[in-house]
């Protein structure tokens, strides 16, 4: 007998803001995700909660954002958080973040990337779950646009001197200063780790021309 799985799924709303392709296998048409594909684009790699994808897209609306999450329970409350605000210019892809770079994003199509307190797998044994990897790298640089940028922040140092790290020896990045951002911008993890006291890493990560 058929039970009723208790377990959610993604929104099936018409209006929802979560891009479903119709197969995981070829590049994203963008033109199919955005009314309007010819603004820049940004991405959000992990945008859990929604924290700074909401307020970029709310503060920036002739720019368009593609926030990524594979958790379903913090991509549907970011869904109906978008709907609640009617953006217009943010949409929400639930999948793996290393695939999504490597393989389905077009070359030269993106403007930015913000990678804000990625998962740091702290234990030497599970460094291979990182999301900063060589690989990972040349995908960012493959899909920016040639004046694109990586933004990055993470609480743990040791992660951060491994990004910088890995983007310098890609010879395809330039370190520069992290851009300020107003409080409103603070993702959910920046605010829990300004609260402990924590010192963050920040950096903007330039394409080399
Ligand atoms: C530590 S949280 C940070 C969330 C948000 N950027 C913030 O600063 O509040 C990391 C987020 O990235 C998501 N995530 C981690 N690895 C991912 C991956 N490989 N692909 C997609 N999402 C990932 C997790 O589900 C989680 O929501």
């Amino acid at each position: 007998m058929r039970t009723r799985s208790s377990k959610p799924n993604l929104p099936d709303r018409p209006d929802s803001a979560v891009y479903q392709p119709n197969n995981w296998l070829d590049p994203l048409d963008w033109r199919a995700i955005f009314s309007d594909a010819t603004r820049p684009l940004e991405i959000d790699v992990g945008c859990g909660k929604g924290g700074f994808l909401l307020w970029v897209a709310g503060s920036q609306p002739t720019r368009n954002f593609l926030g990524v999450e594979r958790q379903l329970i913090r991509l549907r409350k970011v869904d109906k958080k978008i709907h609640d605000r009617q953006l217009t210019n943010a949409r929400l892809l639930r999948v793996e973040a290393g695939y999504l770079v490597e393989k389905l994003i077009p070359t030269h199509s993106v403007s930015a990337y913000h990678i804000f307190f990625p998962d740091p797998w702290p234990k030497r044994r599970h460094h291979f779950r990182r999301l900063f990897q060589l690989a990972f790298v040349q995908a960012l640089y493959r899909t920016l646009k040639p004046d694109g940028a990586v933004n990055v922040a993470t609480d743990d140092l040791e992660y951060f001197a491994h990004m910088q790290k890995v983007m310098r020896e890609s010879g395809r990045f330039c370190e520069k200063p992290a851009t300020a951002l107003p409080v409103e911008a603070q993702t959910e993890f920046e605010k829990i780790f300004l609260a402990q006291g924590k010192i963050i890493g920040r950096a903007k990560f330039l394409v080399e021309s």
